[in-house]
């Protein structure tokens, strides 16, 4: 053990940073569910993670409240709810954008909040369809599984009254609780920012419960950062400019990122033991 161990320990640095970039790129199996509570996102709130800022949460006029303190419209009295535009919406029959509360097994809410993620749906009638989603919310009532809770206007109804607060209607216009509203015709009694991601449900998630997906995280992009104005900073490792619909991290590791490693494994192990 002379001096010269230093140089090798330093080269061992490259494959610690490979393990915190696969911690970044998570992937696999999570359950659906639907919700639209009208309460404010969860990640609404201050030191929710790596956030630029918090996801945006809106008034009674679905204008975007400023004060990241302002309090929950759902139960607490305040006066700061989902905003309406964080709807799903179809780009075409096989992919759609949209936004999600997310439990992801053994982790808690600022390893997901504003991150992206692909979901690839692996349940019937929905397979070959995907979705990129930005988890603007946390679902922490089931914690034994990934789960992606797809926000869906008239989706599921709670036990809070937040919706008929924030719209000044009756609550029952979202449906029942568990369901939501009963068939796409319901979808009219909606208030009207709320109708087209209602129909939505029918239209593209062809009214499917609970469907299962294969799920792994993305670069963000524009098109949902945009509408929460929220953004990750470790979305960076994840290698993309988050410009693109559709960008997908195949692998955290290349095969030729494996290849130099090893190489620099193999070289490291020979001087310490030649
Ligand atoms: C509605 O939300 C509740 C609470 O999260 C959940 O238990 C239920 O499975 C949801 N229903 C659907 C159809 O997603
Ligand atoms: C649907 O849109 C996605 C994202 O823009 C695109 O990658 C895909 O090729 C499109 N699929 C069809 C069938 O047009
Ligand atoms: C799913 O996609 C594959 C390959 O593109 C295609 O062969 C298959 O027919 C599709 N299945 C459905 C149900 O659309
Ligand atoms: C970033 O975006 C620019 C312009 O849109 C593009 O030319 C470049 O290839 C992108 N880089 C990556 C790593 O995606």
């Amino acid at each position: 053990m002379t001096p010269s161990y230093f140089p090798n320990i330093l080269s061992l640095l490259p494959i610690f940073t490979v393990l915190v970039r696969s911690e970044v790129a998570i992937s696999g199996e999570a359950v659906t569910t639907r919700f639209w509570d009208c309460c404010k996102p969860s990640c609404s709130w201050n030191n929710k993670g790596p956030l630029t800022t918090p996801v945006a949460s809106c008034d009674k006029d679905d204008k975007r409240i400023a004060n990241v303190n302002a309090g929950s419209g759902c139960g607490e009295g305040g006066s700061a709810y989902t905003c309406s535009n964080q709807q799903p919406w179809a780009v075409n029959d096989t992919f759609s954008y949209g936004f999600a509360g997310v439990n992801i097994v053994g982790r808690v809410e600022d390893f997901w909040c504003c991150g992206c993620y692909q979901l690839d749906f692996t349940s019937e009638p929905l397979k070959n369809k995907s979705m990129i989603i930005q988890a603007s919310n946390t679902a922490y009532d089931i914690k034994t599984d990934n789960r992606f809770s797809l926000a869906i206007p008239g989706g599921n109804t709670t036990s809070h009254d937040a919706c008929a607060r924030q719209f000044g209607v009756d609550q029952n216009v979202f449906g029942q609780t568990n369901t939501g509203v009963g068939s796409i015709d319901d979808c009219e009694n909606l208030p009207e920012q709320l109708q087209a991601g209602c129909r939505w449900r029918y239209d593209w998630l062809l009214d499917a419960s609970y469907p299962s997906a294969n799920f792994k995280r993305v670069a963000c992009p524009v098109e949902l950062t945009k509408i929460t104005g929220c953004s990750r900073t470790d979305d960076k490792e994840l290698g993309s400019n988050a410009t693109s619909s559709a960008t997908t991290i195949k692998s955290p590791t290349s095969p030729s990122m494996v290849a130099t490693l090893s190489i620099i494994l193999l070289a490291s192990l020979r001087w310490v033991y030649r």
